[in-house]
């Protein structure tokens, strides 16, 4: 088949395409024909030798977390998936995920039927960062009614999910972003957005009862800031995980409860998250569509941080 795949880890430029052996479905696996794949900022960090690249089993290596696609093949005859069903779900996340690709061979628990209501490429936005952003607002912080919520990043592709899903549960949501996304935010449902650009977020976000901190400690000590906008007992649920080494004891010497999260593939929350998309609840904004081929141009714009949404790769021509 035909990948995207590095030889070695480093910059966007080691991206390349390569015929690779097609992978064997396997026991209860999903053989998935790929339409679209994710870009997610794991992806760029792996490739660039951190991430998750020390799990890297061999090169050349298929990155990608997520896809949408076509159902190839079953594990059994009855297996509720069919030959022929538009599907979405995870790579092998959290090992080197494999979805920049034409075929992935995933477990039956990481896949699940597509929104009807979504195109593949916008399917292809979906998995990782809703479940990521679910993880975070609804598992982990079981955010409810009337709470205070304050999201950073909520312009992203986590982001963007997180803000829809606080606010579908009825938390009052503030939100980070650039001035240029302001609006982009509120339509998501944040009732406020902070232009971190301009205005100290901890001095005009204060007693909140949770922080989804997608930005960690890696800028302008975002997570250090934000326990000043939490109120005693609050929570902060910090997303890129290694990037605050010193959370817990700085969070525990406020009184405020502090966690770090990781996604994990997750059939059964994709589909409630197919449900609230074709039921108009939730939408995803791809903000661009590039071909396989241009993955390099692709990492390079996520590693720039300000991607709008989603960016897609496009692996194959939708079939009719
Ligand atoms: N632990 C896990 O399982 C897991 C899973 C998924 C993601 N992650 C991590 O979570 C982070 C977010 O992922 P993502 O996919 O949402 O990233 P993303 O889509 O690349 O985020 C881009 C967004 O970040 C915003 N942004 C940049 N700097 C900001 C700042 N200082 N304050 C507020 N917003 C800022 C940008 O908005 P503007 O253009 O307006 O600046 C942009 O819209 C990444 O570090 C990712 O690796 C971890």
């Amino acid at each position: 088949m035909r990948a995207l795949v590095i030889d070695q880890t480093g910059g966007a430029d080691e991206l390349h395409l390569a015929e690779v052996p097609d992978p064997r479905r396997v026991s209860d696996e999903v053989l998935v024909r790929i339409v679209a794949a994710g870009v997610n900022p794991i992806d760029a960090k792996t490739r660039a030798g951190r991430g998750v690249a020390g799990a890297i089993p061999a090169y050349p290596a298929v990155l990608g977390g997520d896809f949408a696609g076509v159902v190839e093949a079953v594990p059994y005859t009855a297996h509720p998936l069919q030959p022929g069903d538009r599907v979405y779900g995870m790579g092998r996340v959290p090992r080197v995920g494999g979805s920049y690709a034409e075929l992935i061979s995933v477990s039956s628990m990481s896949v699940t039927r597509m929104p009807v209501s979504l195109s593949f490429a916008e399917a292809a936005a979906v998995p990782l960062a809703a479940l990521t952003a679910w993880g975070a607002v609804v598992d982990t912080a079981r955010v409810h009614d009337g709470q205070r919520v304050l999201i950073h990043a909520a312009a992203g592709g986590v982001g963007h999910f997180a803000v829809q899903f606080a606010a579908y549960f009825g938390a009052i949501v503030t939100a980070t972003a650039s001035g240029r996304n302001a609006d982009f935010v509120r339509e998501l449902g944040a009732r406020r957005v902070i232009d971190y650009t301009t205005e100290r977020f901890e001095e005009v976000a204060t007693d909140q009862d949770v922080v989804i901190d997608l930005i960690g400690n890696v800028t302008d000590a975002t997570g250090t800031r934000s326990l000043d906008a939490l109120r005693p007992g609050g929570l902060i649920v910090t997303v890129p995980t290694g990037s605050w080494p010193t959370m817990a004891e700085e969070a525990a010497a406020r009184g405020i409860r502090s966690t770090g999260y990781s996604v994990a593939p997750d059939a059964r929350t994709l589909s409630v998250i197919t449900r609230l998309i074709d039921d108009g609840a939730v939408r995803v904004h791809v903000e661009q569509e590039l071909p396989l081929e241009q993955g390099a141009e692709a990492h390079r714009l996520i590693e720039a941080g300000h991607v709008r949404g989603k960016l897609v790769l496009r692996v194959m021509p939708d079939p009719a």
